[in-house]
């Protein structure tokens, strides 16, 4: 490893930097609706059930291949087809094209993020910057404002790039390691001022009651669907995010633990957060949503109905759901830069492009597709689309819809049948800790997940273009 590459300084840096990429935007505004709309705890239980024969099975298999071979996923796989005479350069691709269409659009939703930190900033101050309209119409007035739109997701390109110039334990970790015990501060907080508004039962009601009905006939399938493709984006599998962290990630640390650790805090931000917003929706007559309309027009109303001290809570909750993407666009341009140096490299590092060539360039191209993006106002601003998808829609259906999932269900196919036990259990008993579960892990590898994995990306392109095979 080369340059600003070689690491993070600590396990508890790794972890924090781990459980930052998976905590985004997707367990904010994903998780809680999803949860509230497809059965409460009995999505819970389909989310959880995932978790371990699918979620955990690819975490562990990401983090193993990366700190294995030392590289990023290009590299990575290159070592993978070297050592079995197949050529696996396909998921390396794959992985750095994920990484730089995801980024094409979650940049725009940061920087919409952002100047919603920024204007309830300005509301505490009574400033004409702050919120000066009614939810809505302060939400599409501004989306559809190309040239504010356009700055925002800039600042938020240029923000991720200058923590990923930093170096992995300056930039990523340090950033981290303050962000995220901040961001489970904040959602305490939040739960807390949630839970005593008179009205917040029937938010905890719509969350949690089990409605069982979920779980039977058809209604299964439908569940699982939406919550196998909610756990593997929000675990941020399938694009090389967790091989590329795994590569920093020291020989002498347990990767059974390091996997179930990053899968526990991902799910139980997920589950804070929908603690912090339905309890606050219900408690202010408000219907619940989902998506970009659920974060910045029915939470904005929430703030706005809470009087003077709603400014205080919306720069607070937008502070949390920044730091929760920024910790994600930073593992994001981390893949997109390590798979360029790769692959400007022939597999190694060293050889490539330096990295603060990579980071420019990479960041340049999301640049570009953050600029469509968000001129394209999700479709407000009378641009052409693209397949009659928005272009938000569009570049996460490349991401999101096909490439993450595949990715997975092809990695997990080449760790049980190809890579194989052997391997694997080498890889995780260095220093010679006990992998009890092996057989358990290497069933899953080589069927569950895969099954699984197949399931959930027919679910995506389902869902994607409403073929109605899932409902
Ligand atoms: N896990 C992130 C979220 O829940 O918003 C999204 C994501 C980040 C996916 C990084 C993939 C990734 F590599």
């Amino acid at each position: 490893m080369s340059e600003n590459n070689s690491g993070f300084n600590s396990y508890f840096g790794f972890l924090m930097a781990a459980i930052g990429s998976a905590i985004g935007f997707g367990n904010i505004w994903g998780f809680p609706y999803k949860m509230g709309t497809h059965g409460g705890f009995a999505f819970l239980i389909c989310y959880l059930v995932l978790c371990v024969f699918v979620g955990f099975i690819i975490m562990f298999g990401e983090l193993f291949l990366g700190r294995r071979e030392q590289k990023g996923p290009v590299g990575t796989y290159m070592m993978v087809g070297k050592r079995n005479n197949k050529n696996f350069m396909f998921m390396g691709w794959l992985a750095m094209l994920s990484a730089v269409f995801l980024m094409g659009f979650y940049c725009t939703l940061g920087g919409y993020v952002f100047k919603y930190m920024i204007a309830n900033l300005g509301s505490m101050f009574h400033a004409s910057w702050g919120v000066n309209a009614d939810a809505a119409t302060y939400f599409t007035t501004f989306v559809t404002d190309q040239g504010q739109a356009v700055i925002w997701a800039i600042l938020f390109v240029v923000v991720t790039a200058l923590i990923c110039i930093g170096g992995v334990s300056g930039g990523i970790e340090n950033f981290c390691k303050i962000g995220m015990p901040l961001l489970f501060l904040i959602l305490i907080i939040m739960i807390v001022k949630a839970a005593l508004l008179p009205g917040s039962a029937a938010g905890f009601a719509f969350i949690f009651k089990p409605q069982w009905s979920a779980l039977a006939g058809k209604s299964l399938i439908t569940t699982l669907g939406s919550a196998g493709g909610q756990m593997f984006f929000s675990l941020s599998l399938g694009m090389g995010a967790m091989i590329t962290y795994g590569s920093y990630l020291g020989k002498n640390n347990n990767l059974q633990k390091s996997s179930i650790t990053i899968v526990f805090f991902d799910t139980l931000a997920a589950v804070m957060a929908a603690c912090a917003v339905f309890p606050a929706v219900f408690a202010f007559g408000l219907e619940p949503a989902g998506g970009p309309g659920l974060l910045f027009v029915t939470m904005q109303n929430v703030f706005d109905s809470m009087g003077a001290v709603g400014p205080l809570f919306g720069f607070l909750f937008y502070l949390l759901t920044t730091i929760a993407g920024v910790s994600s666009s930073i593992s994001l341009l981390e893949v997109a830069t390590v798979s360029l140096q790769e692959l400007t490299g022939k597999g190694e590092l060293k050889d490539g492009w330096s990295r603060m060539k990579a980071i420019l360039v990479s960041s340049a191209i999301i640049l570009v597709l953050n600029v469509i993006v968000a001129a394209d106002g999700l479709g407000g601003t009378g641009m052409p689309q693209p397949l009659g998808f928005c272009w938000l829609d569009f570049f996460d259906l490349f991401s999101e819809g096909l490439m993450m999932p595949f990715g997975a269900l092809v990695m997990a196919l080449i760790i049980g049948w190809i890579t194989g036990k052997d391997a694997v259990l080498a890889e995780a008993t260095l220093e010679g800790e006990k992998f009890p579960a092996i057989n358990f892990y290497m069933f899953c590898t080589k069927i569950i997940a895969p099954i699984g994995m197949a399931f959930i990306l027919l679910g995506q392109i389902d869902s994607f273009f409403s073929l109605g095979l899932f409902s």
